[in-house]
């Protein structure tokens, strides 16, 4: 087979200073398809995936994994279909997921990459949310991390994001939990009670202090959002509650992050909050994944998809996590092809 000469690529264009990413964050160039060595494939990338995460692999900051390099094929984990293989172990055809980056294909070595097969009634773009990382966080953060418990009343903020979502449904079909669900707008809300959540808060009315206060105290507090919903969290917490810190979303493009006033309540509660990165959890995710099929089989899992389409759309995306305007996982579709991306709901 004859490989495409192009290969459009989104690239790491300078490190934005403090704040949201701007118009020369990156920038768009064609490159070439490498021809595969032995060992290696060529997969031709279906979706690419947006996450909050990304705004702090632009920072030259130590974290968890390394910045992305100027001039770098910006990191993404995608999905996409194998077109050429030097690798016995693939063929053509073949459903890869891993992290191909913003690009139209990928080659490299096969022994670096995942082959997916779709579980029944699942749909391929349930990789990139459902039964993907943020799928993944969701059982990680709830069962490894907060340690759910049968009548808990758990809390989670973000809740209409790819994580929340997950993490929202998984509590309530958890046996006698009291969901409280908080997001930024009334169709969020709309939603979520829609999945089922008993309490739901929007973090942006005037009286949120007040409505929080109203839901009571908190066994298990999902944090994707950092910030003062934290704060007030930790203000509200019960004996042995458990804080699961997933993400802080408020504080990516924040010049400092807002201080925790309520943070003591961790010693006179005698409760626990525990950072995690999902990657370092990956003997959890075939576990992870038949629970969660076996909850879309019981009809208690919906994965709700926020799709853009073409590569030119991946940096306004990126920019519109920031701003809310997500329900679901945000994914770019390299595949022009909008039926499959259909909410379930
Ligand atoms: N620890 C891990 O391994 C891991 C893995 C994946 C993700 N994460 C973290 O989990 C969190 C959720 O990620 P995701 O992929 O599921 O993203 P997401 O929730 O789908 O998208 C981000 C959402 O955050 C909300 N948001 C934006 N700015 C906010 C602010 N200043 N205050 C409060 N909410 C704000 C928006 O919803 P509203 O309209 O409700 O504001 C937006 O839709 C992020 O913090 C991410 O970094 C951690």
């Amino acid at each position: 087979m004859s490989l495409p000469e192009e290969n459009k690529q989104v690239v790491l264009n300078e490190r934005p200073a403090r704040g949201p990413i701007n118009d020369n964050t990156f920038k768009t160039q064609i490159g070439q398809v490498k021809e595969p060595e032995d060992g290696e494939v060529v997969v031709k990338v279906d979706y690419v995936s947006i996450d909050p995460t990304m705004r702090g692999w632009l920072n030259d900051t130590r974290s968890y994994l390394p910045p992305v390099q100027i001039g770098a094929v910006m990191r993404a984990t995608s999905l996409g279909k194998v077109i050429l293989s030097k690798d016995p172990n693939f063929k053509q055809g073949d459903l890869v997921f891993d992290t191909f980056g913003w690009q139209e294909y990928w080659t490299g070595p096969g022994k670096a990459i995942q082959k997916r097969v779709t579980p029944e009634g699942g749909r391929e773009i349930d990789h990139m949310g459902l039964y993907g990382l943020t799928g993944m966080t969701a059982y990680v953060g709830l069962f490894e991390i907060g340690k759910i418990k049968n009548g808990d009343h758990v809390v989670i903020s973000g809740a209409a994001g790819a994580v929340g979502q997950v993490a929202t449904q998984i509590a309530i079909a958890h046996p006698k939990c009291t969901v409280t669900a908080i997001a930024g707008s009334k169709e969020k809300l709309d939603y979520l009670k829609k999945l089922g959540a008993h309490n739901v808060l929007n973090y942006k009315d005037s009286d949120f202090t007040k409505q929080f206060k109203n839901v009571g105290l908190i066994d298990v507090y999902f944090d994707n959002v950092g910030g003062e919903i934290l704060d007030q969290a930790l203000s509200q917490l019960n004996p042995y509650a458990r804080i699961i810190a997933c993400g802080a979303i408020s504080a990516y493009n924040a010049e400092k992050p807002a201080p925790l006033y309520n943070y003591f309540n961790l010693v006179s509660m005698k409760s626990t909050m525990r950072g995690f990165i999902v990657l370092d959890h990956a003997n959890m995710f075939k576990e992870g994944s038949e629970y969660l099929a076996n909850l879309v089989k019981e009809g208690k899992m919906k994965a709700d998809y926020h799709v853009t389409y073409g590569l030119d759309t991946c940096v306004s995306s990126l920019k519109d996590l920031f701003e809310g305007k997500n329900t679901g996982k945000m994914v770019v579709s390299l595949k022009g092809d909008k039926e499959e991306a259909k909410s379930k709901l």
